[in-house]
C-alpha cells in the first residue's frame, strides 16, 4: 500500500528506531516501503519515513536502470537490524536526495565502502561488502534509524543557506 511519506519538520525523523523482533510484520512493512518508495520514485526510504519506528528500510535501484551507462545490478531489497561493521578511510562527495525533504539535494560526503551486516526479508543475516551507489544510499538509509537526515551533514553555512526552503516544507 502506499502510505503518506512523512516530512521534515515532524519529531518522528529524529527519533531513534527500535530493532525489528519476530512478532513484527516484516512483510507487511516491506511491501508498504517498496509501495511507496516506487510511486513516490525514490530509491530508498526508511520505515520511520512512513511513521514506523522500526530499524529497516528498503533500496531501489530501478529508476537507475533507464540509464544505458549503467551496469550495476538493479538492487530492490529490504534491509532490516542493519549495522554498519566497517568503514573505508576514503571518504568521496555525491549528491543526496530525500523523499521527506523534497526539492533540496546537496552534496554529502561518506565513506566511499563500507561492511554491511542485515537481516533479508527471509530473516537471514547476510554480511557483505558495498560499494557505489548502494553503501551510499544504505548511509542514508541508515541515519534515518537514529534519527539523522542528510542535511545534518552540511556545513553550518550551507545549512543556513538552506533554512528558508527547510521552513517553506515544515509549513507546507
Ligand atoms: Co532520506
Amino acid at each position: 500500500m502506499v502510505v503518506p511519506v512523512i516530512l521534515y519538520g515532524y519529531p518522528i525523523l529524529r527519533k531513534q528506531c527500535f530493532e525489528v523482533t519476530k512478532s513484527d510484520d516484516t512483510f507487511l512493512l516491506s511491501a508498504n516501503l517498496f509501495d511507496t518508495v516506487k510511486k513516490s520514485k525514490g530509491i530508498g526510504l526508511a520505515a520511520s519515513q512512513i511513521g514506523i519506528l522500526k530499524r529497516a528500510f528498503v533500496i531501489d535501484t530501478s529508476p537507475f536502470s533507464s540509464d544505458q551507462e549503467n551496469t550495476t545490478p538493479i538492487c530492490e531489497q529490504i534491509f532490516i537490524n542493519p549495522e554498519i561493521l566497517e568503514q573505508s578511510a576514503n571518504k568521496i562527495y555525491y549528491e543526496e536526495g530525500c523523499l521527506s525533504i523534497p526539492g533540496i539535494f546537496e552534496e554529502v560526503q561518506r565513506p566511499e565502502k563500507i561492511t554491511v551486516r542485515y537481516l533479508n526479508l527471509e530473516l537471514n543475516q547476510i554480511e557483505e561488502e558495498l560499494d557505489g551507489i548502494r553503501a551510499r544510499i544504505f548511509q542514508h538509509e541508515f541515519d534515518h534509524l537514529n534519527g539523522i537526515l542528510f542535511i545534518d551533514k552540511l556545513n553550518p553555512l550551507k545549512r543556513k543557506l538552506l533554512a528558508r526552503k527547510l521552513n517553506k516544507i515544515v509549513n507546507s
